[in-house]
């Protein structure tokens, strides 16, 4: 039987990348389970979506605490009470601060919907539309204290195509998003990457 890792998911809305990596769990093989889907926001449909598959969830409803401090101490009392082993950002839409990182570096990785270093922050099809890009992507990223930067585990491009619009790009974008985050999730869980310093070391298999 192969060991497989504890892992919470973080999201804030709809939760197509969690449904994803739910779905490559699901495999036999597959080097980490799903134990916990977390939700800052009450109404996220990816709660939804989690319960039905029948994955434990918790919402920490950032809005109920006073600052974000002690927002960030309940969110990682639930990650610990749940046993999580590795963290993965799907859509989570709060700042994390540098104490909360530091909780989980090197086992927290997020998805961002542009080829990072181009393109931080919020509209990343907006901003590759605006630059006149002609290839666009995500990434998927160790996390880091630094908003949407982070060693790089895995990214995929798309092409922009005269006439794309942000919709346009989201919808291919997404595709990849999909593809590449299980990938990136299987390559940390089972040990292939690694976080050493501002690096990603591989574990070159022969
Ligand atoms: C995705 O585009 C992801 O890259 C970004 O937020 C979006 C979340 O979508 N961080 P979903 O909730 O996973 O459907």
């Amino acid at each position: 039987m192969i060991e497989k890792k504890r892992v919470a998911i973080l999201i804030s809305g709809r939760g197509s990348n969690m449904a994803s990596l739910l779905d490559a769990a699901a495999a036999p093989d597959y080097p980490a389970s799903i134990a916990l889907v977390l939700s800052n926001r009450p109404g996220a449909g990816g709660i939804t979506r989690a319960s039905e598959a029948g994955v434990a969830t918790v919402v920490v409803d950032h809005k109920a605490y006073p600052d974000r401090e002690s927002f960030e101490r309940a969110m990682d009392a639930a990650l610990v009470e749940a046993e999580i082993e590795i963290v993965c950002l799907a859509g989570f839409m709060r700042v994390l601060t540098p104490w909360f990182v530091s909780r989980w570096v090197g086992r927290m990785i997020n998805i961002h919907p542009s080829l990072l270093p181009l393109f931080r922050g919020t509209h990343t099809h907006r901003q590759a539309l605006d630059a006149g890009v002609r290839v666009h992507g995500c990434t998927v990223h160790y996390v880091v204290p630094e908003l949407d930067s982070g060693p790089i585990i895995a990214q995929a491009c798309i092409p922009v195509f005269p006439g794309d619009d942000e919709d346009a790009l989201a919808t291919r974008v997404l595709v990849e998003e999909r593809r590449i985050y299980p990938q990136a999730l299987a390559q940390l869980a089972s040990g292939e990457a690694r976080l050493s310093g501002q690096r990603v070391e591989w574990l070159l298999k022969r």
